[in-house]
């Protein structure tokens, strides 16, 4: 259950669970033990006082003080909270007044936890119910408005992380369609199901050849958000949403096949983007098309060798049915492309292992053939923390994913894999400007942090709603 969070001026009541944000080398209150609490990110100390129990927790230097380390510190003290017991907190924001959206936003995050499947006695014990803020007089009302898009963000990171985080058992792309249409139903998004049948008729032959071995067919998910100028042409974010990821028959080894039930986590991203974009009510045109199939090896599967009908026409040569999530975007990108006509396309992927070896779950693989792209998401990546590593495509690339009997291959050597696949993938983009996001390697973690559980991580929401006024501003 998502807590209630309230803005208030009024001091803390005794017996309170309070929080006080400090930075490195500042001078601390007396029974603060100097010798644990350094004021640096992700350290705190608990002092009892008059009833009270008060949290210290660092933020790290002053001088670098950013709402991205906020948001972190944040995450961290609820975190820390709901460890020992806390049900309401307070965090004293007086001489943070700046903070309050940032401050919401990782308290959100931080309270998260994946325990859908657990009996009621085997969750965490207590839950936060209620956060309260206290700030001064002076800010009350934009400290109100501010927390109310901290929440819209934080629900936001928080329904991807929620949706991500579900077993391929229970999220197929059937059901994956169902709650995005629920999402937009309640959001106020329109939102367009493709099921196999259409699919068919349309001539999406990548989704329909990925999920050919799979009992749950694949779908098309598109969600359109028209806040901008009526006729503005939109910005479009596309995302693969492969629920499952066997490898199809060329199969994957078994050590750490659970982790592809995030396979699913671009088509997620871009979900969670679409609630937030909706929520804030944000000044633009925005459209989202999920490419979804699950990768399987039934009687109906796909093979190496097949070549495949994408929706535009151009064909793919089959040489590896584990270099899926490409094809499935080559149909959402002709789609988005054609459909919508688009300022910019920007695309999310957990597509490469060879991102993840080449940068390591810090970093998602930035690649594009607009230099004007690539500096619009460098900068929303340093303000938001949503790390990126700009890596090559096109040229030696553009040779290697040619093919003898088809438009273009799925897969060559194994050197610059993840390079080849950026290649691929702007093929169906042609002349609209385009980035392709590598997110393997950050989209989920599977050991908890101190300002976040393990599972999905939601990466990428934050940099895109931070990049958007400049995508939408562009002329194409
Ligand atoms: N979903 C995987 C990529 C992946 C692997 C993401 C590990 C995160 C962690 C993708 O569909 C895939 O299997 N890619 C292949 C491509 C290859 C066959 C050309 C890969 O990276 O090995
Ligand atoms: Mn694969
Ligand atoms: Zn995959």
């Amino acid at each position: 259950m998502p807590f209630q969070v309230q803005v208030t001026s009024n001091p803390a009541p005794k017996g309170s669970d309070l929080v006080r944000f400090c930075h490195s080398g500042e001078r601390l209150p007396a029974g603060v033990p100097e010798a644990e609490f350094s004021g640096g990110l992700f350290t705190s100390a608990l002092v009892r006082d008059d009833g009270s129990r008060i949290l210290y927790v660092g933020l790290g230097e002053k001088k670098e003080l950013k709402p991205k380390t906020f948001v972190r510190a944040a995450g961290f003290a609820v975190r820390q909270s709901i460890k020992r017991g806390a049900t309401t907190l307070r965090f004293d924001l007086g001489r943070h007044g700046a903070m309050v959206r940032a401050a919401v936003e990782g308290a959100k995050l931080g309270a998260y936890k994946f325990e859908d499947f657990k009996r009621p006695e085997e969750r965490r014990p207590h839950e936060l119910k209620r956060l309260v803020l206290q700030v001064s007089a002076a800010g009350l009302s934009k400290a109100r408005a501010a927390a109310k898009q901290g929440a819209a963000v934080g629900n936001a990171l928080n329904t991807a992380r929620a949706v991500g985080n579900l077993p391929p058992n229970v999220l197929n792309p059937g059901s994956l369609a169902a709650r995005a249409s629920a999402l937009a139903k309640k959001h106020g998004l329109a939102c367009k199901v493709f099921d196999h049948k259409r699919l068919a008729k349309d001539g999406f032959g990548g989704l329909l050849a990925v999920g050919g071995g799979s009992a749950h067919p694949p779908r098309l998910i598109t969600l359109e958000y028209r806040g901008g100028p009526k006729g503005q042409a939109p910005v479009a974010l596309v995302g693969k949403a492969i629920t499952f990821d066997s490898g199809g028959l060329s199969i994957k080894p078994s050590a750490s096949m659970d982790e592809m039930k995030w396979d699913k986590m671009g088509g997620i991203t871009v979900l969670g983007i679409m609630q937030a974009v909706a929520a804030l009510r944000l000044p633009f045109n925005v459209v989202a098309v999920i490419a979804s199939a699950e990768n399987m090896l039934g009687t109906g599967a796909y093979r190496p060798s097949d070549i495949v009908t994408t929706y535009d026409g151009k064909t793919i040569e089959v040489l590896n049915t584990d270099a899926e999530g490409r094809i499935v975007l080559a149909d959402g990108l002709a789609y988005a492309r054609q459909t919508y006509r688009p300022v910019a396309m920007v695309e999310f992927s957990t597509l490469t292992g060879a991102c993840l070896v080449a940068l390591g779950r810090n970093r998602a693989g930035l690649f594009s053939e607009s230099a004007d792209l690539i500096k619009t998401l460098e900068r929303s990546s340093e303000a938001t923390g949503d790390q990126l590593w700009n890596l090559p495509m096109g040229g030696e690339f553009d040779e290697a994913v040619k093919s003898e009997v088809a438009t273009v291959k799925n897969a060559g050597e194994r050197w610059g894999g993840a390079s080849f696949a950026a290649s691929f993938l702007q093929t169906w983009a042609e002349n609209t400007p385009f980035a392709h996001l590598d997110i393997a390697g950050t989209a989920w973690i599977t050991k908890e942090r101190p300002d976040l559980e393990a599972g999905a991580t939601g990466f990428g929401v934050r940099l895109i709603l931070d990049a958007l006024p400049a995508l939408a501003k562009r002329k194409g």
